[in-house]
């Protein structure tokens, strides 16, 4: 923000654009984008979403529309003037929100495109569709805009006025009535959105399902004509059979502010004790701020046709927060506050029947259409496990709708389906968590159960590792971690002897060395059943926090002190038998010492940690290898 924008009444003032907004309107100025019609849309709904928050405030404040109550938006054609001016008796800008609304850049669905913008407009460009860039988009048709706005309740009104290059200003206005009229002088060739045909058919596709009416005033044959151009009824009010698949895109690109397609569409009215019609969506891409930290739900809640609030926590659960849409009650009372929406009985009955509802739809489709439910998992997948963790009574419900990638490289799994290969006389359902596919699937960890042909489940999500807490076993199968705890790969008879072969004495020698060694470095040593490939592997001990658990709450700094680990020696590798073989020999006590601290550090850093003491570990490893190379 430059710093001349003194509040200056009666004067001109002059405001820089934040430098964001400069990016995108030079691109917008300059747009050569096909589907610049977009625009229209953009004006519509926000014309729509102001009336509908002041409908909001009305209720409890309803001298705020006394005068005017009826909401309305216009577009108005003015061929001679080359203008379209937009209006709408919504809720309206004062000097600040003009500032901040239409100087900044917020979170919606613009900022999204800012992310993705690689500075090449001719790229950019064809991202708009998918954006829908908001407000800006008008500088695609337009080369002058003038905001006339009043903010409901005030007298002061002011023009935003700019030509999309670098600044814009402000100055007070001497508008009557509340709301907004955006005026655009169009372009010299966009002079087809003068056309009241072309808007009328833009509405169509865009805007008829705006619960608000869109009147066209145009001149025809020297003649003042007014129509309505859009349905204007609520979509979901609408029976099934007459909404087409286009309509309901566009209600989802409105009501979500999204531009990508919805991957499922849910509309049906709930009728018996309580009554509600619901019109929501499951998106095809992952919303903006899906893991932003306040979990917020985006749905809009309705009472009777009239909204009454667009992010209402109560209706569905945290872990549904991709879903977007509304819910429209009968029984709710009108003047329903925020407040009151927590705890109500009538709430918390929808709340739980369509929680219930979206669940078993996603059930249905998971089975009916696997393909796509595996791009539905892979995009929403982390925040449904969620629910596994906070939701009890849907815990089950929510196990058999997870996915899983794992060792058998067959894509993503479900438990039942990895219950269902389970070997004979196998009781648990092995699983590793870690930061990523890549680094878990990497982890020596692994290479026991890979011999035996055991499946062993990746779970690399950051919740994973917090809903495996409460959640100990799967329909009687108990989920092990395949890092902690001692790896029961045994078949009985067989390893009892290999087993008894591996103790020899220089492998009893070089546990003792380790031990004592490592002593306060590790909490045990023993021989590993779980190595085939690696020296070493370091695992959490049955009853400790498991070690990926450890690190996200270290690297968190939520614990305080850390549990030591056990270090697992593979008795067939190499280094290990040559080690050991040294320790029965009275070999050079330093350099053992110096092998076993390498072997720890070896460990460590499979698990992608920093030996304890970097310059030490080189150190050593440098004599081990001059010694070495002697
Ligand atoms: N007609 C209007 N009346 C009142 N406020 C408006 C109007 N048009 C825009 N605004 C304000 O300007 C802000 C920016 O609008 P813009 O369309 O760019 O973003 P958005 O509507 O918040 O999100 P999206 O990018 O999804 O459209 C809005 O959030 C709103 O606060
Ligand atoms: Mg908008």
């Amino acid at each position: 923000m430059t710093t001349d924008t003194k509040k200056n009444p009666g004067k001109v003032e002059k405001h820089g654009f934040q430098a964001e907004v400069s990016k995108l309107l030079h691109m917008m100025v300059h747009s050569v984008y096909s589907e610049r019609e977009i625009f229209l849309r953009e004006l519509i709904s926000n014309a729509s979403d102001a009336c509908d928050k002041l409908r909001y405030d009305a209720l409890t404040s309803p001298e705020l529309i006394k005068d005017d109550p009826e909401f309305r938006v216009t577009i108005t054609l003015d061929e001679k003037a080359s203008t379209l001016t937009l209006s709408d008796n919504g809720i309206g800008m004062d000097h600040d929100d003009l500032v901040s609304h239409l100087g900044t850049i917020a979170r919606s669905g613009t900022s999204a495109f800012m992310d993705k913008m690689s500075g090449d407009d001719a790229q950019d460009v064809n991202m708009i569709g998918q954006f829908g860039v908001g407000f800006y988009s008008v500088f695609m048709v337009s080369d002058n805009i003038q905001v006339v706005s009043k903010k409901a309740g005030e007298t002061a009104s002011w023009t935003w006025q700019s030509d999309g290059i670098g600044e814009y200003t402000l100055s007070p206005a001497t508008k009557e009535s509340r709301g907004t009229d955006i005026i655009l002088h169009i372009k010299d060739d966009a002079k087809e959105f003068l056309e009241e045909f072309r808007i009328r058919s833009i509405v169509k596709t865009y805007s008829d399902h705006i619960a608000i009416p869109i009147t066209l005033n145009f001149t025809k044959d020297d003649e003042e004509q007014s129509e309505k151009v859009n349905d204007g009824t609520a979509l979901w009010v609408r029976p099934k059979s007459e909404i087409t698949e286009e309509q309901y895109k566009e209600f989802y690109h409105h009501v979500g502010h999204a531009m990508d397609d919805p991957w499922m569409t849910l509309h049906y009215k709930a009728e018996g004790v309580i009554e509600y019609s619901v019109l929501m969506y499951v998106p095809s891409q992952p919303p903006m701020d899906l893991f932003d930290p306040a979990r917020k739900t985006r749905t809009k809640l309705y009472v009777k046709r009239i909204f009454i609030t667009d992010d209402c926590e109560d209706l569905i659960p945290g872990y549904l927060r991709f879903m977007r849409g509304i819910v429209d009650s009968e029984d709710l009372p009108l003047n329903i506050s925020r407040e009151m929406l927590q705890n109500n009985p009538v709430m918390t009955k929808i709340r739980s029947a369509l929680t219930k509802k979206i669940l078993s739809e996603l059930e249905k489709k998971a089975t009916k259409d696997a393909e796509s439910y595996v791009n539905f998992w892979k995009s929403f997948g982390a925040v449904l496990k969620e629910g596994i963790y906070e939701d009890f009574s849907r815990r089950d419900q929510l196990l058999k709708l997870a996915r899983f990638e794992s060792t058998s490289e067959q894509g993503l799994q479900s438990l039942d389906d990895y219950v269902g290969r389970m070997k004979e006389g196998q009781d648990n359902i092995y699983y590793i968590t870690g930061d990523s596919l890549d680094v878990a699937k990497r982890s020596p960890q692994l290479e026991g159960f890979k011999a035996k042909g055991i499946e062993v489940l990746f779970l690399t999500d950051a919740v994973d590792d917090f809903w495996l807490q409460m959640v100990p076993e799967y329909e009687g199968k108990k989920f092990q971690s395949v890092t902690r705890g001692t790896a029961d790969l045994d078949d009985k008879k067989e390893d009892d002897d290999k087993e008894d072969k591996k103790t020899t004495p220089e492998i009893d020698a070089l546990i003792g060395l380790l031990k004592t060694n490592l002593e306060g470095s590790v909490k045990d040593v023993r021989l590993s059943k779980r190595l085939t490939e690696s020296a070493v592997c370091l695992v959490a001990d049955e009853g400790d926090m498991d070690i990926h658990l450890q690190k996200i709450l270290q690297q968190h700094q939520q614990l305080d002190q850390t549990t030591l680990r056990v270090l697992e020696i593979n008795a067939d590798h190499a280094l290990i038998k040559t080690i050991a073989a040294a320790a029965v020999k009275e070999g050079s006590i330093d350099t053992l010492k110096d092998a076993a601290i390498l072997l720890l550090d070896q460990a460590r850093i499979m698990e992608g940690d920093l030996p304890e003491d970097p310059q030490a570990f080189v150190r050593r490893l440098s004599s081990i290898m001059v010694g070495g190379l002697k």
